[in-house]
C-alpha cells in the first residue's frame, strides 16, 4: 500500500494528481497566497486571480513550446463540447468539410456529433478490427479530401488502449487533435498542428476545464453565427475571462505545469518515465500470454491506458477483487471494452506500476491452472 492511506489509483479519469500538487493545494487552501480566503473564494477577475491564470498560459506554453501564433484558451464543458465548436468555428464557408479519422470511442463519437449538423467525411475507421490499430500517416494522406478544412483525429483512444506515437500533420490542411488522455505526456512539435485541445482530468488537473491550443490564423476573422460561449474567438479576445472561468481547476493546472517543469523536468524527462512504466506492464502480458492479451496491436500500443483481457470473467472478477485489495483501484475495464485497463496517466509514480506488475506475476502463479 502506498502513502498516505492512499491507493495505486489506475483510474482512467478522473485520474489521480501528483501528490506534490495536491499537498501544495491543501497548504494554500484556506488562505490563497494572502487573500485572506481560498481560491475558491476570489474573483476571476482579482489580481491573485490573474497571477494564475497568466501563470497557467505560460506554463503550457513553455510545455509545449507554443509561441504567440498560437492562443492558450481554458473553456468549460469538456471534451465534448470541444466535439461540437471544431466544425462550428473551423468549417467557415458552405464548401468546407471536416475529415474525421476514427480510431476509437472517442473519435466515433466526434465525428458522429459533427456530422449531425456539419459536412464531414470518415476518410478512415478501426472499427472493423475492432479499433486495435491505427493507420499509417502517409495513407491517411492520401485520403485527406479536396475541400477539407482540418482533418480530425484522437492522438490517443482512452477506451481501447491505442496511441499515436508521432504528431500528425497533413499537407495544406491544419490538424485538430483531441489530445484528453496523452496531454502534456510527451514532447509534441506543436508547430504541425492547427489546434490541440484536453479535458484536463487525465493528466493536466481536475475535471472541469478543458484545455484549448489554436494557432491564432484559425480563429474566425469575424464572429460567425455560432453561440457566443462556443465561438473560440470570444474567449481569446477576452483573455479566457468571456464568463466565469472555473477557477480553481485552472488553479489546479497551473500547479500541474509547475510541477512537470520544476519537478520531473519537462516532458522529455516524464516521456521517458512514462515509457519505461508502460514497457514493464506490456513485457508482463507478453511474457505471460497464457493468463494476459492486449488489445492494441503493438506498435500502436498506449503509453498511458493498458488495456488487456484475462481468459474468463471469473478469472477477470477475481483478479480485480484481489487487486483492489492490495490497494491497487480503479482497473476494471470501460463497459463498452471489458477486461482490464490501467490507466498510468503522468501522476502514477513508477512503484504503483510495480505493484501492479509483482501482483500480476503473483496472480499468474496462483491461477495458472484455473485457466
Ligand atoms: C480521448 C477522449 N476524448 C474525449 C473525452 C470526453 O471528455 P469529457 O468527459 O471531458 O467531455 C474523453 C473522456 O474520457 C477522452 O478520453
Amino acid at each position: 500500500m502506498p502513502n498516505h492511506d492512499r491507493t495505486f489509483n489506475f483510474s482512467a479519469g478522473p485520474a489521480g494528481l501528483p501528490l506534490p500538487v495536491l499537498e501544495q493545494a491543501q497548504q494554500e487552501m484556506l488562505n490563497f497566497r494572502g487573500c485572506g480566503a481560498s481560491i475558491l473564494e476570489i474573483s476571476h477577475r482579482s489580481p491573485a486571480f490573474i497571477d494564475v491564470l497568466d501563470s497557467a498560459r505560460d506554463g503550457i506554453r513553455q510545455l509545449l513550446g507554443a509561441n504567440d501564433d498560437f492562443e492558450v484558451l481554458f473553456l468549460q464543458g469538456g471534451s465534448r463540447l470541444q466535439f461540437s465548436m471544431v466544425p462550428l468555428n473551423l468549417l467557415q464557408s458552405d464548401t468546407d468539410r471536416g475529415n474525421y479519422v476514427v480510431t476509437g470511442t472517442w473519435s466515433e463519437k466526434a465525428h458522429q456529433e459533427a456530422a449531425n449538423c456539419h459536412a464531414t467525411d470518415m476518410i478512415w475507421s478501426g472499427k472493423e478490427n475492432g479499433y486495435s490499430e491505427l493507420p499509417d500517416q502517409t495513407d491517411l494522406q492520401s485520403l485527406v479530401t479536396n475541400d477539407a478544412a482540418y482533418v480530425y483525429y484522437t492522438s490517443n483512444e482512452t477506451i481501447q488502449g491505442i496511441q499515436f506515437q508521432d504528431d500528425l500533420s497533413f499537407a495544406v490542411v491544419p490538424s485538430v487533435c483531441d489530445a484528453s488522455s496523452d496531454f502534456l505526456s510527451r514532447p509534441i512539435d506543436i508547430n504541425k498542428y492547427g489546434m490541440i485541445y484536453a479535458c484536463a482530468q487525465k493528466n493536466a488537473g481536475p475535471a472541469g476545464v478543458t484545455i484549448v491550443v489554436i494557432r491564432k490564423d484559425l480563429l474566425s476573422p469575424t464572429l460567425n453565427e455560432c453561440p457566443g460561449y462556443l465561438n473560440y474567438r470570444n474567449h481569446a479576445d477576452a483573455n479566457s475571462l468571456y464568463n466565469t472561468p472555473p477557477t480553481f481547476a485552472v488553479y489546479m493546472v497551473d500547479l500541474v505545469c509547475q510541477w512537470l517543469l520544476n519537478d520531473i523536468g519537462g516532458l522529455e524527462q516524464m516521456h521517458q518515465i512514462n515509457r519505461e512504466k508502460a514497457e514493464l506492464l506490456y513485457a508482463t502480458i507478453d511474457g505471460l500470454p497464457d493468463m494476459y492479451s492486449g488489445h492494441a496491436a503493438p506498435a500502436n500500443r498506449s503509453l498511458m491506458n493498458v488495456t488487456f483481457r484475462l481468459p474468463s470473467q471469473e478469472l477477470t472478477d477475481l483478479f480485480l477483487k484481489q487487486a483492489n485489495d492490495q490497494g491497487l483501484t480503479s482497473l476494471q475495464g470501460h463497459r463498452s471494452v471489458g477486461g482490464i485497463r490501467a490507466s498510468i496517466y503522468n501522476s502514477m509514480p513508477p512503484e504503483g506500476v510495480l505493484a501492479l506488475r509483482d501482483f500480476m506475476n503473483s496472480f499468474y502463479t496462483q491461477n495458472s491452472n484455473s485457466r
